[in-house]
């Protein structure tokens, strides 16, 4: 299938489905009528881009009902909100710098640097990196280390299935994911705010997890450039600075990645960073959160952010301090 990848530019805000309209077609489509779907998310799109999406609008992907949370505890975010309340420091430190700057980073084309211990290393489109007939939809809480929280529907595919396309090899323990560095795009990459480019990185049996998402979608829609296009992944039992956004290179280790913030402020971040409401920073308490819109601690924190069940055997016998950092 060939295929444009659209940047949030090409989407009008008239085209943002509303989230009265979104939760309407998320049940239409549950019950299957992916067809429909596709034909009307084709006519939503609509524009010059039209002939390349006459299939379908990828990203208007079916819920996986495997990955999702319970409406009544956990509400959805509006698009509004996911979008405008970000931590994206080549645009700024500022909540709403983001949302302001963030169309200045050209994301098309897009490629992908693979390199160290897998047996397919080279340059990959993101097309080729990312299956765009398997897109689907999973609706994750999302946690920062400052203290609030928000619940997303990203669209995308596990990370395992980019990886298996790899071949990573049996040496590689590690795997890290870089951020585009363009100081010509990104002005807060001409700061000393951060070390450019920002790195995060997970052990693999993390990355090959179920729940590890390589993100592409929002809502039903291409990814915003402020959360991250074309190309996040998104861990949702670890706090929030794990998931790294814009991603054009990854990597596979034998040693353990020095992430941004673990070389940044070692005193305060890690490499692990798993939700543990037991576990403070340094200078706050995590026992409680503040679900966004609220401005409140109105809630507490949870083990791994709610995916203890999922996750925590892969930290058997690891003392829950050192998950922290
Ligand atoms: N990735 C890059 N490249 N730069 C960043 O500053 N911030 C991290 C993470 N990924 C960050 C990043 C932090 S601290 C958080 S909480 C999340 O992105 C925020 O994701 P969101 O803006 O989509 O909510």
């Amino acid at each position: 299938m060939i295929l444009k990848i659209k940047t949030s530019a090409d989407v009008p805000s008239s085209e943002i489905t509303p989230e009265s309209v979104y939760h309407s077609r998320r049940d239409f489509m549950k019950v299957g009528a992916a067809g429909a779907a596709g034909l009307a998310a084709a006519a939503a799109f609509g524009g010059v881009n039209a002939p390349l999406f006459a299939q379908a609008n990828p990203y208007a992907a079916p819920l996986n009902p495997k990955f999702t949370v319970d409406p009544a505890v956990d509400k959805l975010n509006t698009y509004e909100q996911i979008t405008s309340f970000n931590n994206f420091y080549e645009f700024g430190t500022d909540k709403s710098d983001p949302m302001r700057y963030a169309s200045r980073m050209k994301v098309v084309p897009w490629t992908v640097d693979v390199d160290g211990l897998c047996n397919k290393p080279g340059k990959y489109d993101v097309e080729k990196l990312v299956d765009f007939k398997q897109l689907e939809e999973r609706v994750y809480r999302h946690r920062c280390v400052e203290g609030w929280s928000m619940v997303m529907p990203w669209v995308g595919v596990p990370i395992k299935s980019v990886l298996d396309k790899l071949q990573p090899q049996a040496k590689a323990k590690y795997v890290e994911f870089h951020t585009l560095l363009r100081p010509g795009e990104m002005f807060g990459q001409k700061t000393g705010v951060l070390q450019w480019p920002y790195v995060e990185g997970l052990r693999m049996d993390e990355a090959m997890h179920p729940l590890a998402f390589m993100v592409v979608g929002l809502y039903g829609k291409v990814l915003p450039n402020q959360n991250g296009a074309p190309l996040r992944i998104h861990i949702p039992w670890k706090y929030g600075f794990k998931s790294g956004k814009s991603i054009v290179r990854i990597r596979f280790t034998e040693t353990m990645p020095r992430n941004t913030w673990a070389v940044q402020t070692p005193s305060e971040y890690g490499f692990w960073a798993n939700v543990n409401p037991e576990v403070d920073h340094p200078r706050w308490s995590q026992a409680r959160e503040t679900r966004l819109p609220s401005l409140l601690r109105n809630r507490p924190t949870l083990l791994f952010n709610g995916y203890a069940d999922q996750v925590q055997s892969l930290y058997a016998g690891m003392d829950k301090k050192v998950l922290f950092y």
